[in-house]
Protein backbone atom coordinates (compact mmCIF):
# COMPACT_ATOMS: atom_id res chain seq x y z
CA UNK A 1 0.00 0.00 0.00
CA UNK A 2 2.59 2.48 0.62
CA UNK A 3 4.41 1.96 -2.66
CA UNK A 4 1.40 3.67 -4.07
CA UNK A 5 1.84 6.80 -2.00
CA UNK A 6 3.86 9.36 -3.34
CA UNK A 7 7.09 10.00 -1.74
CA UNK A 8 6.70 13.57 -0.70
CA UNK A 9 3.57 12.34 1.13
CA UNK A 10 5.29 9.41 2.77
CA UNK A 11 8.36 11.75 3.37
CA UNK A 12 5.59 14.35 5.52
CA UNK A 13 3.75 11.73 7.21
CA UNK A 14 7.36 10.18 8.68
CA UNK A 15 8.53 14.04 8.93
CA UNK A 16 5.41 14.40 11.26
CA UNK A 17 6.13 11.40 13.36
CA UNK A 18 9.61 12.45 13.59
CA UNK A 19 9.40 15.55 15.07
CA UNK A 20 7.10 13.73 17.80
CA UNK A 21 9.67 11.43 18.76
CA UNK A 22 12.01 14.70 18.52
CA UNK A 23 9.83 16.51 21.42
CA UNK A 24 9.56 13.75 23.31
CA UNK A 25 13.30 13.48 23.53
CA UNK A 26 13.49 17.62 24.17
CA UNK A 27 11.24 17.21 26.85
CA UNK A 28 13.45 14.94 28.30
CA UNK A 29 16.71 16.84 27.69
CA UNK A 30 15.09 19.81 29.26
CA UNK A 31 13.76 18.32 32.17
CA UNK A 32 16.80 16.27 33.04
CA UNK A 33 17.74 17.46 36.45
CA UNK A 34 21.20 16.17 35.85
CA UNK A 35 21.69 19.02 33.28
CA UNK A 36 19.47 21.35 34.86
CA UNK A 37 19.36 25.09 35.78
CA UNK A 38 22.52 24.57 38.41
CA UNK A 39 24.47 25.89 36.72
CA UNK A 40 23.12 29.16 35.65
CA UNK A 41 25.68 30.63 34.02
CA UNK A 42 25.94 31.55 30.23
CA UNK A 43 28.58 29.12 29.01
CA UNK A 44 26.61 25.94 31.05
CA UNK A 45 23.15 26.49 29.35
CA UNK A 46 25.02 26.98 26.00
CA UNK A 47 26.56 23.80 26.10
CA UNK A 48 23.13 22.02 27.42
CA UNK A 49 21.76 23.67 23.89
CA UNK A 50 24.09 21.93 22.55
CA UNK A 51 23.64 18.63 23.44
CA UNK A 52 20.12 19.02 22.72
CA UNK A 53 20.02 20.08 19.84
CA UNK A 54 22.48 17.38 18.79
CA UNK A 55 21.29 14.27 19.91
CA UNK A 56 17.46 15.71 18.29
CA UNK A 57 19.35 16.73 14.86
CA UNK A 58 21.29 13.02 14.98
CA UNK A 59 17.17 11.56 15.87
CA UNK A 60 15.89 13.03 12.99
CA UNK A 61 18.42 12.43 10.55
CA UNK A 62 19.14 9.21 10.75
CA UNK A 63 15.12 8.55 11.42
CA UNK A 64 14.87 9.74 7.86
CA UNK A 65 17.83 8.67 6.12
CA UNK A 66 16.84 4.92 7.56
CA UNK A 67 13.89 4.98 5.76
CA UNK A 68 14.37 7.19 2.63
CA UNK A 69 18.39 6.68 2.07
CA UNK A 70 18.62 9.02 -0.99
CA UNK A 71 16.86 12.07 0.18
CA UNK A 72 18.89 15.18 1.20
CA UNK A 73 19.10 15.92 4.76
CA UNK A 74 20.74 19.16 6.13
CA UNK A 75 21.06 20.99 9.16
CA UNK A 76 23.02 22.79 11.39
CA UNK A 77 24.76 19.99 13.17
CA UNK A 78 27.05 17.80 10.79
CA UNK A 79 28.18 14.49 12.92
CA UNK A 80 28.46 11.07 11.49
CA UNK A 81 25.71 9.12 12.12
CA UNK A 82 24.74 5.18 13.05
CA UNK A 83 21.86 4.54 11.13
CA UNK A 84 19.89 2.03 12.29
CA UNK A 85 16.57 -0.11 11.20
CA UNK A 86 14.88 0.55 14.67
CA UNK A 87 15.79 4.78 13.73
CA UNK A 88 12.66 4.66 11.47
CA UNK A 89 9.86 6.44 13.62
CA UNK A 90 6.81 5.40 11.31
CA UNK A 91 4.05 7.44 9.40
CA UNK A 92 1.58 9.56 10.73
CA UNK A 93 -1.73 8.52 9.41
CA UNK A 94 -3.83 11.80 9.27
CA UNK A 95 -0.96 12.87 5.88
CA UNK A 96 -0.83 9.43 4.65
CA UNK A 97 -4.92 9.37 4.16
CA UNK A 98 -4.78 12.89 2.29
CA UNK A 99 -4.72 13.16 -1.66
CA UNK A 100 -0.57 14.21 -2.81
CA UNK A 101 -0.87 17.72 -5.12
CA UNK A 102 -0.58 16.49 -8.60
CA UNK A 103 2.55 18.71 -9.18
CA UNK A 104 4.59 16.43 -6.31
CA UNK A 105 2.87 13.75 -7.11
CA UNK A 106 5.45 12.02 -9.30
CA UNK A 107 8.68 13.10 -6.70
CA UNK A 108 11.74 11.16 -6.15
CA UNK A 109 13.31 10.94 -3.07
CA UNK A 110 16.95 12.78 -4.80
CA UNK A 111 15.05 15.85 -5.87
CA UNK A 112 13.87 16.60 -2.10
CA UNK A 113 16.06 18.44 0.03
CA UNK A 114 15.08 18.16 4.03
CA UNK A 115 16.30 21.54 5.95
CA UNK A 116 16.83 20.49 9.66
CA UNK A 117 16.20 22.87 12.49
CA UNK A 118 16.76 20.49 15.75
CA UNK A 119 15.73 23.20 18.06
CA UNK A 120 14.99 26.36 17.52
CA UNK A 121 14.51 29.40 19.75
CA UNK A 122 16.46 28.29 22.77
CA UNK A 123 19.36 29.78 23.32
CA UNK A 124 17.61 33.05 22.70
CA UNK A 125 15.28 32.09 25.70
CA UNK A 126 17.89 31.56 28.03
CA UNK A 127 18.53 34.72 29.87
CA UNK A 128 14.54 34.97 30.15
CA UNK A 129 14.44 31.39 32.19
CA UNK A 130 13.40 31.40 36.29
CA UNK A 131 11.35 28.39 36.33
CA UNK A 132 8.92 28.48 39.22
CA UNK A 133 9.62 25.47 41.97
CA UNK A 134 6.94 22.82 40.27
CA UNK A 135 8.22 22.32 36.87
CA UNK A 136 11.21 20.96 35.46
CA UNK A 137 14.11 23.43 35.56
CA UNK A 138 14.11 24.51 31.91
CA UNK A 139 9.82 25.27 31.73
CA UNK A 140 9.35 29.13 32.11
CA UNK A 141 9.78 32.04 30.03
CA UNK A 142 8.88 31.95 26.60
CA UNK A 143 9.03 27.93 26.05
CA UNK A 144 6.19 27.59 23.57
CA UNK A 145 8.45 29.40 20.96
CA UNK A 146 10.97 26.50 20.90
CA UNK A 147 10.16 24.90 17.85
CA UNK A 148 11.67 21.33 15.86
CA UNK A 149 11.57 22.54 12.34
CA UNK A 150 11.54 20.20 9.22
CA UNK A 151 11.32 21.59 6.27
CA UNK A 152 10.82 19.91 2.21
CA UNK A 153 12.24 21.91 -0.52
CA UNK A 154 11.86 20.91 -3.98
CA UNK A 155 13.57 22.88 -7.48
CA UNK A 156 14.70 25.26 -4.37
CA UNK A 157 11.10 26.00 -3.25
CA UNK A 158 9.70 25.12 0.00
CA UNK A 159 6.82 22.89 -0.18
CA UNK A 160 6.36 20.92 2.82
CA UNK A 161 6.78 21.99 6.53
CA UNK A 162 6.46 20.62 10.17
CA UNK A 163 6.65 22.72 12.83
CA UNK A 164 7.12 21.28 16.61
CA UNK A 165 6.76 22.74 19.53
CA UNK A 166 7.53 20.41 22.30
CA UNK A 167 6.32 22.75 25.16
CA UNK A 168 3.27 24.22 23.77
CA UNK A 169 0.72 24.49 26.33
CA UNK A 170 2.99 24.98 29.50
CA UNK A 171 1.27 27.44 30.96
CA UNK A 172 -1.67 25.40 31.94
CA UNK A 173 0.11 23.99 34.63
CA UNK A 174 2.01 21.01 35.19
CA UNK A 175 -0.91 18.47 34.68
CA UNK A 176 -1.35 19.71 30.88
CA UNK A 177 -0.43 18.22 27.85
CA UNK A 178 2.74 19.12 26.55
CA UNK A 179 3.08 19.88 22.27
CA UNK A 180 1.58 20.18 19.52
CA UNK A 181 2.45 19.61 15.43
CA UNK A 182 1.45 21.87 12.98
CA UNK A 183 2.14 20.70 8.98
CA UNK A 184 1.11 21.87 5.60
CA UNK A 185 2.27 21.03 1.92
CA UNK A 186 1.94 23.81 -0.98
CA UNK A 187 -1.45 22.98 -3.09
CA UNK A 188 -2.74 21.03 -0.07
CA UNK A 189 -2.85 22.98 3.04
CA UNK A 190 -1.97 23.53 6.11
CA UNK A 191 -3.27 21.37 9.33
CA UNK A 192 -2.83 21.11 13.32
CA UNK A 193 -4.22 23.93 14.63
CA UNK A 194 -7.36 26.03 14.84
CA UNK A 195 -7.38 28.26 11.76
CA UNK A 196 -7.99 31.98 12.07
CA UNK A 197 -8.43 34.22 9.03
CA UNK A 198 -6.37 37.81 10.70
CA UNK A 199 -9.14 40.80 10.16
CA UNK A 200 -7.95 42.45 6.90
CA UNK A 201 -5.98 45.48 7.68
CA UNK A 202 -4.66 44.80 11.05
CA UNK A 203 -0.65 45.12 10.88
CA UNK A 204 0.55 43.38 13.85
CA UNK A 205 4.32 43.12 13.68
CA UNK A 206 6.70 41.10 15.71
CA UNK A 207 10.66 40.68 15.19
CA UNK A 208 13.25 38.77 16.95
CA UNK A 209 14.14 40.25 20.58
CA UNK A 210 17.87 39.28 20.65
CA UNK A 211 18.29 40.30 17.15
CA UNK A 212 16.70 43.68 17.38
CA UNK A 213 18.84 46.58 16.29
CA UNK A 214 18.39 50.04 14.81
CA UNK A 215 17.87 48.40 10.99
CA UNK A 216 14.98 46.30 12.87
CA UNK A 217 13.61 49.25 14.44
CA UNK A 218 13.42 51.22 11.45
CA UNK A 219 12.18 48.56 9.45
CA UNK A 220 9.51 48.15 12.06
CA UNK A 221 8.78 51.61 12.17
CA UNK A 222 8.10 52.30 8.59
CA UNK A 223 6.03 49.92 7.97
CA UNK A 224 3.94 50.72 11.39
CA UNK A 225 2.29 53.40 9.87
CA UNK A 226 -0.73 54.13 11.08
CA UNK A 227 -2.18 56.33 7.99
CA UNK A 228 -1.59 52.54 6.40
CA UNK A 229 -4.40 50.97 8.02
CA UNK A 230 -8.08 51.17 8.64
CA UNK A 231 -8.19 49.50 11.81
CA UNK A 232 -6.22 50.02 15.36
CA UNK A 233 -2.82 48.69 14.82
CA UNK A 234 0.07 47.38 17.76
CA UNK A 235 3.40 46.84 17.53
CA UNK A 236 5.29 44.01 19.76
CA UNK A 237 8.71 42.86 19.83
CA UNK A 238 9.44 39.94 21.32
CA UNK A 239 10.28 36.21 21.49
CA UNK A 240 12.85 34.30 18.84
CA UNK A 241 13.29 32.68 15.18
CA UNK A 242 10.01 30.96 16.12
CA UNK A 243 7.95 33.76 15.43
CA UNK A 244 6.57 33.23 11.86
CA UNK A 245 4.49 30.88 13.77
CA UNK A 246 2.45 33.72 14.85
CA UNK A 247 2.05 34.67 11.34
CA UNK A 248 0.91 31.21 10.85
CA UNK A 249 -1.59 31.64 13.53
CA UNK A 250 -3.03 34.28 12.32
CA UNK A 251 -1.65 36.16 15.95
CA UNK A 252 0.57 38.82 14.02
CA UNK A 253 0.33 39.90 10.48
CA UNK A 254 4.26 40.15 9.82
CA UNK A 255 7.14 38.64 10.77
CA UNK A 256 9.83 41.19 10.06
CA UNK A 257 13.78 40.34 10.24
CA UNK A 258 15.67 42.66 8.80
CA UNK A 259 19.17 40.92 9.58
CA UNK A 260 21.22 38.65 8.12
CA UNK A 261 21.10 36.30 11.07
CA UNK A 262 19.23 33.42 10.40
CA UNK A 263 19.56 30.50 7.93
CA UNK A 264 17.78 28.00 5.39
CA UNK A 265 16.65 25.20 8.32
CA UNK A 266 14.96 28.39 10.08
CA UNK A 267 12.90 29.72 7.22
CA UNK A 268 11.80 26.73 5.27
CA UNK A 269 9.29 24.85 7.09
CA UNK A 270 7.54 28.07 8.45
CA UNK A 271 7.58 29.48 4.31
CA UNK A 272 5.96 26.15 3.08
CA UNK A 273 3.09 26.10 5.69
CA UNK A 274 2.39 29.83 5.35
CA UNK A 275 2.17 29.51 1.58
CA UNK A 276 0.05 26.58 1.86
CA UNK A 277 -2.72 28.83 3.40
CA UNK A 278 -1.99 31.68 1.16
CA UNK A 279 0.88 33.72 3.16
CA UNK A 280 4.17 34.33 2.29
CA UNK A 281 7.71 34.02 3.16
CA UNK A 282 10.74 36.07 1.37
CA UNK A 283 13.99 38.11 1.86
CA UNK A 284 13.07 42.41 2.38
CA UNK A 285 13.69 42.71 -1.01
CA UNK A 286 10.76 40.67 -1.64
CA UNK A 287 12.90 38.09 -3.65
CA UNK A 288 12.46 34.27 -3.03
CA UNK A 289 14.32 32.13 -0.79
CA UNK A 290 16.64 29.31 -2.60
CA UNK A 291 16.95 26.25 -0.79
CA UNK A 292 18.63 24.34 -3.54
CA UNK A 293 21.26 21.61 -1.46
CA UNK A 294 24.44 23.49 -2.50
CA UNK A 295 23.35 27.05 -1.73
CA UNK A 296 24.62 28.92 1.70
CA UNK A 297 23.26 28.15 4.29
CA UNK A 298 22.55 32.31 5.82
CA UNK A 299 19.33 33.98 4.38
CA UNK A 300 21.51 37.15 3.95
CA UNK A 301 18.55 39.37 2.72
CA UNK A 302 16.92 38.95 5.62
CA UNK A 303 12.83 37.72 6.58
CA UNK A 304 9.97 38.95 5.98
CA UNK A 305 6.82 36.72 6.74
CA UNK A 306 3.54 37.81 6.12
CA UNK A 307 0.02 35.89 5.90
CA UNK A 308 -1.47 38.60 3.39
CA UNK A 309 -0.24 41.99 1.77
CA UNK A 310 3.32 40.74 1.05
CA UNK A 311 3.85 43.03 -1.42
CA UNK A 312 2.38 45.61 0.20
CA UNK A 313 4.68 45.11 3.37
CA UNK A 314 7.69 44.60 1.22
CA UNK A 315 7.09 48.18 -0.74
CA UNK A 316 7.41 49.93 2.96
CA UNK A 317 10.45 48.58 3.58
CA UNK A 318 13.22 51.49 3.77
CA UNK A 319 15.92 52.03 1.54
CA UNK A 320 18.28 52.54 3.78
CA UNK A 321 17.11 48.46 4.79
CA UNK A 322 17.54 47.32 1.58
CA UNK A 323 20.82 48.82 1.00
CA UNK A 324 22.17 47.05 3.75
CA UNK A 325 20.72 43.78 3.34
C1 LIG B 1 3.16 11.17 -12.94
O1 LIG B 1 3.49 9.91 -13.52
C2 LIG B 1 2.37 9.22 -14.08
C3 LIG B 1 2.81 7.84 -14.50
O2 LIG B 1 4.09 7.88 -15.09
C4 LIG B 1 1.78 10.06 -15.20
O3 LIG B 1 0.65 9.43 -15.75
C5 LIG B 1 1.40 11.44 -14.69
O4 LIG B 1 0.96 12.26 -15.72
C6 LIG B 1 2.57 12.10 -13.98
N1 LIG B 1 2.10 13.33 -13.34
C7 LIG B 1 2.77 14.48 -13.39
C8 LIG B 1 2.16 15.65 -12.70
O5 LIG B 1 3.84 14.59 -13.95
C1 LIG C 1 5.55 35.04 -2.87
O1 LIG C 1 6.54 35.96 -3.25
C2 LIG C 1 7.21 35.58 -4.44
C3 LIG C 1 8.37 36.55 -4.62
O2 LIG C 1 7.93 37.89 -4.61
C4 LIG C 1 6.24 35.60 -5.59
O3 LIG C 1 6.88 35.20 -6.77
C5 LIG C 1 5.10 34.63 -5.29
O4 LIG C 1 4.13 34.69 -6.30
C6 LIG C 1 4.48 34.95 -3.94
N1 LIG C 1 3.53 33.91 -3.61
C7 LIG C 1 2.34 34.17 -3.07
C8 LIG C 1 1.50 32.99 -2.75
O5 LIG C 1 1.98 35.30 -2.83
Amino acid sequence: IMANIPVIMRVLAASVRIADKSALLVREIMSSRDLGIVDKVCGGQKNLQTKADTAVEKLIRASLLAEFPQLNVIGEEDEKLDLTADAKAGSDDQVLRMACPPACANLSQEEIVVWVDPLDGTADNFPLYSPPPNLPPFISGLLDHVTILIGLAVNGEAVGGVINQPFYNYQSGPQANLGRTIWGLVGLGAFGWNRAEPPVGRRILITTRSHSNELVNLCLDSIYSPDLCPTPTKKTMTGTKGLALRVIEGEADAYVFASPGCKKWDTCAPEAILRAVGGNLTDVHGKKINYHKDVKFPNTGGVIATYRDHQTIIDLVPQKVRDNL
